[in-house]
């Protein structure tokens, strides 16, 4: 139910999309999302890990269930780390886990052709998938550089996208994919495209909370920082240090 309100945003309104690693921030990103990931990039962003590659199964679980405790409204959607998802089998029996244990609405897998029959077999089997083409952070050896600039990369991420909707996933992240591209692809095709530096064109956009916010230090072109927020925690916990050195905290008003 919720992925079919989700799909029919298409042409209607933009979509906002954003990541959540625990209950309490998806509580306030919630009142504002279509939909809400539990991201592999809470491996860098949390564990300072060099590769979404190091991410396992169970540290997306149990984030996801943190995050869960969060969401009321938002489509709730969990990465599907790598090495999870090496064949049909080995998919259907991780996914079925991270549905049933976070009661999320469905998974994201990073590819394309490659990995069509396995996505074939996961929607096959109930399982809602969102597609994940341009860069794919779970392949990138090196630099991240952005995707559709020969026609070779062109006519591939196009293809891609097409075969995806073909085999029924539900939307597709488009991520740094060059911005007349990501237009024609959410121009060809059926279901949304969810922009992650991929322009304005795409139906929805989605960025990585804790970027949002300043909380982490990124670097990256797309990344636009609305609040400072490590400012704030440091002048909240300097004005703690200075109250408890002063004997000012606690006072009257938060002692027994
Ligand atoms: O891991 C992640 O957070 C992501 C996106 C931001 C699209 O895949």
């Amino acid at each position: 139910m919720r992925i079919e309100k989700f799909k029919l945003k298409k042409n209607k309104s933009k979509i906002i999309c954003l990541t959540a690693y625990s209950k309490n921030f998806a509580e306030e990103i919630d009142k504002y999302t279509d939909l809400i990931l539990v991201g592999d990039s809470l491996g860098s962003v949390l564990y300072n890990f060099n590769s979404t590659r190091k991410v396992t199964l169970n540290m997306m679980i149990e984030h996801s269930k943190s995050v869960r405790m969060g969401i009321t409204k938002s489509l709730m959607i969990v990465d599907m780390p790598y090495n999870t998802y090496k064949n049909k089998n080995e998919a259907l029996k991780n996914c079925k886990k991270v549905m049933k244990e976070t009661k999320c609405h469905g998974v994201k897998l990073e590819g394309g052709k490659k990995i069509k029959n396995i996505v074939q077999h996961l929607i096959k089997n109930n399982i809602p998938v969102l597609g994940h083409l341009g860069i794919m952070p779970q392949s990138v050896k090196g630099n991240f550089k952005s995707k559709g600039k020969s026609l070779k990369e062109r006519k591939q991420l196009m293809n891609d996208s097409i075969l995806l909707e073909k085999i029924g996933v539900f939307g597709i992240v488009l991520e740094c994919v060059e911005k007349s591209l990501a237009k024609k692809i959410t121009n060809k095709i059926s279901i949304p495209t969810i922009g992650i530096g991929s322009s304005n064109s795409c139906d929805g956009q989605i960025l990585v909370t804790d970027d949002i916010l300043g909380l982490t230090q990124s670097k990256i072109k797309f990344v636009k920082r609305y609040i400072d927020l490590r400012g704030h925690i440091r002048k909240a916990i300097k004005q703690f240090k200075t109250e408890v050195k002063n004997k000012k905290y606690p006072s009257k008003k938060y002692s027994y």
